[in-house]
């Protein structure tokens, strides 16, 4: 079996809608921070009118992005022999990402019908393979640094937004999917969080190189600003559970820094306006 399997060759049904990041995030349903009528520029509140189209659409994102988290662990075992090369990984590593296999798998289950619940056909939304194409990165610490620390620390930042409006909107069953998948991917980020720091202790070059990648991965990701810690950020940086998830503080503050940065470039770029 092939190592680094490409993207273009994930196995999907009839149902799933492929796009391409761009296309996926020009999708007028897309959350995003800052943009025209019709986008979801401010906090998920049940009173907006546009909040049940942008939990779904957000729901959906997750969805797909489960597949593909379960999809890019599994990867992960595969991909890499047991050694202490640069393209190799411990064995314990390979079992943390099989738990996190587990884990996904389980959270597919639960995103299917979640969607069910709100009222999301499989597929009414298309999925972009970001996630995938990050854990595709050919270093291994690389590979959980943008997936494990950036990607599912964004997931961490929704999981706890949707968990807030599933409480405000008197929905438990939104509240309770939101807390239970939230419990797994602090375990998954801290993951991520101690296998950086334990590969890289004596190899500050190679840490740097993953921070830098982590770094590009939240900023493309941080969705037009949409995540943050200003009053308006549809998306709150859920600080208490990056820290439980080995973030430090400095940490969060540097991408609550790159959050602002990036809204107030797409606020510039869309002439200010919500
Ligand atoms: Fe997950
Ligand atoms: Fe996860």
């Amino acid at each position: 079996m092939k190592k680094i399997f490409p993207a273009d060759q994930l196995a999907r049904d009839e149902r799933f809608v492929r796009l391409d990041t761009a296309e996926r995030f020009n999708d007028p349903r897309t959350i995003r921070g800052s943009g025209s009528a019709g986008r979801m520029g401010r906090q998920l509140s049940p009173e907006s009118p546009g909040a049940p189209d942008a939990a779904r659409s957000l729901m959906h994102g997750i969805f797909v992005g489960e597949i593909q988290a379960l999809e890019g662990a599994g990867r992960t075992c595969w991909d890499f022999d047991i050694g202490k090369g640069s393209d190799e990984v411990p064995f314990e590593l390979k079992l943390d990402m099989a738990r996190q296999c587990w884990d996904e798998a389980r959270h597919c289950e639960i995103s299917v019908k979640l969607s069910d619940w709100m009222g999301t056909e499989l597929g009414e939304f298309a999925e972009s393979v970001f996630l995938y194409e990050a854990a595709c990165n050919p270093d291994p610490v690389l590979r959980l640094t943008g997936v494990n620390r950036a990607l599912e620390g964004l997931a961490i930042d929704v999981f706890n937004t949707m968990r807030e409006f599933g409480t405000k909107a008197g929905d438990p069953v939104l509240e309770f999917c939101e807390d239970w998948m939230l419990a797994d991917e602090v375990t998954h980020v801290k993951m991520g969080s101690d296998w950086l720091r334990r590969l890289t202790a004596n190899d500050p070059g190679r840490r740097e190189r993953a921070l830098e990648f982590q770094r590009v991965v939240d900023k493309l990701f941080s969705l037009g600003g949409a995540r943050g810690e200003d009053e308006e950020s549809p998306i709150k940086l859920a600080r208490r559970f990056r820290e439980l998830a080995g973030f430090t503080t400095e940490e969060v503050d540097e991408i609550s820094d790159l959050s602002r940065d990036a809204r107030a470039e797409a606020m510039a770029r869309t002439g200010g306006g919500d």
